[in-house]
């Protein structure tokens, strides 16, 4: 893993921009994108950008069961509000919230994932570690699978919602190995609220308590962190 500290927002999401675009311009035509309030500063750079993913496609890591497409709340929305609207893609592909049938939608698609290799897997961190909706505990083997969410990850989410009762329950997200599938892994952690977690994954754990610990093990994971190094730390 290359860890990279900034101390200036700016300067990191410039970074995760160019390292984004560098992919692109490499040949990855295939991303996995993350939604969240880490990447939307992430986004509004991309846009800003005349960067062209016309002959890309993207893949999202979860979306919300339950919720529609046009449903604010939902992650297909902010996909649109915050980049597809201004950059769009080939295809775009993220789980349908609305699926009758859990069970064949988780492996519908999986089996997308798989048919189209992901180039590049842009992450974001929960405070507990989770990495796409996989919670804690969840196996480093898993595929794309329908979970419930864990209290205090509704929690941290209820922001966007009127309130907590809001959030859904449970969402798709792809599983643990769907995502180190990825050549490339670009994870931002921005905020004091991931420190503990971060400080848990740079010190090498390797346990599926902390599911982002799975990057340790991967041969090609970039972080880009604004937290600096606490005086007493190496
Ligand atoms: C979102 C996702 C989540 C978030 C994580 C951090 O698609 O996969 O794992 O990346 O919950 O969320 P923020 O950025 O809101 O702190």
């Amino acid at each position: 893993m290359k860890l990279e500290r900034f101390s200036s927002k700016e300067d990191l999401y410039t970074r995760a921009v160019d390292i984004i675009v560098n992919a692109k311009n490499d040949g990855a035509t295939t991303f996995g994108l993350a939604t969240g309030g880490t990447m939307e500063p992430l986004y509004a750079k991309i846009c800003e950008t005349d960067a062209d993913f016309t002959n890309c496609m993207s893949f999202n890591l979860d979306e919300y069961v339950g919720l529609s497409a046009k449903h604010e709340q939902s992650y297909a929305y902010y996909m649109y509000k915050h980049l597809f609207h201004h950059k769009p893609f080939k295809e775009s592909h993220l789980p349908n919230g609305l699926a009758d049938n859990p069970t064949e939608e988780a492996a519908r698609y999986e089996s997308l994932l798989q048919q189209y290799p992901l180039d590049f897997q842009l992450l974001g961190i929960g405070q507990n570690g989770h990495i796409g909706f996989n919670e804690p505990g969840t196996s480093f083997d898993s595929l794309t699978h329908l979970v419930t969410l864990e209290e205090s990850t509704r929690q941290a989410n209820a922001r966007f919602f009127d309130s907590v009762d809001e959030v859904p329950t449970e969402a798709y997200t792809m599983g643990i190995q769907s995502i180190i599938r990825a050549k490339c892994i670009l994870l931002i952690a921005v905020g004091e609220a991931k420190r503990t977690v971060l400080e848990r994954v740079l010190a090498s754990e390797y346990t599926e308590a902390v599911p982002a610990s799975v990057l340790t093990k991967h041969p090609n994971v970039i972080i880009l962190t604004d937290l600096q190094k606490e005086e007493n730390e190496q």
